[in-house]
């Protein structure tokens, strides 16, 4: 019999179902993505509405593309945290239901650590500085004695968070994503403004930033606008992953997280690698941004090293750190 995991991810305003087997294949891996209208963010009532109204369709839909039941499932993976807490809630409660219907038993994962052993998995980086940036997250982290150690973060929103923010300043579709509206205005920026760059040891800042792009947000374009905003964002995360990797003695950087789609960000942080000889991993969208597939693969490690867990300790919670989890499956 093949060990087959399912995970559900469900933290933010993503919801996806995966199912991963033994060796690590990703058999199925679908998601639906809830859009808000130009103007606004997700909120969390209508973000939990979404999930409920897809999850059930996404199993279905997971399990006939991997061709097997439920009753082939043998685990139940699930996003513990950290990420909102109604869409989180979602998750939770049918992997807790599935599990005791089914008889299968259930882990929680942290949503950040499955980002990292999906990067791992997908593009086979061993040991590289992880550079984690989307609209929960901005941190640079490395493996060291069974953590991942968080060597800088973002010292109050994150990056992603910043332009999905600026993108409802100037009133940018949030269709696929406002990131990568963003992304294609900025091609055809020329200008770059001058915006503040906060790099403060190995940690960012961009709420400063934003607060003074949106001052002079009328006064430029929006391709402008968009242009340096990627530049100066981008720059000041090159430079703090830069700095963990001559600290770490690492010439590799994994990049992981919905922002690291982002051909831009990519092509910034080759650059760096082209002067340290270094290597660049990314991902496109498909796994770089949440999907279940990468809680399906963490939880199915965490299983596989002897992590256990009791359905009433099967709960969810808003923040989880990325250093909290003992990495077991790593030597
Ligand atoms: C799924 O379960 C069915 C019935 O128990 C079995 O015949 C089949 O081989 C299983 N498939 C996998 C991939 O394990
Ligand atoms: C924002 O854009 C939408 C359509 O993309 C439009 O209906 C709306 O009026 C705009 N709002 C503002 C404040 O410009
Ligand atoms: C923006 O433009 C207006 C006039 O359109 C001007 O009064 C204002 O000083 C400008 N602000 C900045 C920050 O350049
Ligand atoms: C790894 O952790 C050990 C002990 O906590 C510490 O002494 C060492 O400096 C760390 N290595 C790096 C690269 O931070």
């Amino acid at each position: 019999m093949v060990f087959l995991a399912l995970g559900i991810e469900g933290s933010a305003n993503k919801i996806g179902v995966g199912i991963v087997n033994g060796d690590g294949e990703i058999l199925a891996n679908p998601r639906r993505t809830h859009i808000a209208p130009p103007g606004s963010g997700f909120l969390p009532k209508e973000t939990a509405d979404h999930h409920r109204a897809h999850i059930l369709d996404l199993i279905s839909e997971a399990l006939s593309q991997a061709q097997v039941t439920l009753s082939n499932i043998s685990l139940i993976c699930y996003t513990k945290g950290p990420g909102m807490a109604l869409p989180l809630s979602v998750g939770a409660l049918v992997a807790r239901t599935l599990s005791q219907l089914y008889n299968i038993p259930i882990i929680g994962v942290n949503h950040c650590v499955g980002h990292i052993e999906m990067g791992r998995l997908v593009t086979k980086a061993e040991n590289p500085t992880i550079l984690y940036v989307s609209g929960g997250n901005s941190q640079v982290i490395a493996y060291n004695e069974s953590r991942y150690r968080i060597f800088g973060e973002t010292l109050d929103i994150a990056v992603g968070n910043c332009l999905d923010r600026f993108a409802r300043i100037i009133n940018i579709s949030n269709d696929p994503a406002p990131g990568y509206n963003i992304e294609q205005l900025a091609k055809q920026g020329k200008n770059l403004i001058e915006l503040p760059y906060v790099v403060k040891g190995m940690d960012v800042s961009f709420s400063g930033m934003l607060t003074f792009i949106e001052s002079i947000a009328k006064n430029h374009s929006q391709e402008d606008l968009c242009f340096s905003l990627q530049e100066t964002a981008f720059a000041m995360l090159v430079e703090t992953a830069e700095r963990a990797m001559a600290h770490c003695n690492s010439n590799e950087v994994l990049i992981v997280g919905g922002v690291g789609c982002n051909l831009r960000l990519q092509e910034m942080v080759k650059d760096m690698l082209k002067d340290r000889n270094g290597k660049l991993h990314a991902m496109d969208d498909r796994y770089c941004i949440d999907n279940g597939a990468m809680i399906a693969y963490t939880g199915m490690l965490q299983y596989q090293h002897g992590d256990r867990m009791e359905l009433i300790d099967c709960t969810f919670t808003q923040r989880f750190r990325t250093d909290e989890v003992l990495v077991t499956w790593r030597s």
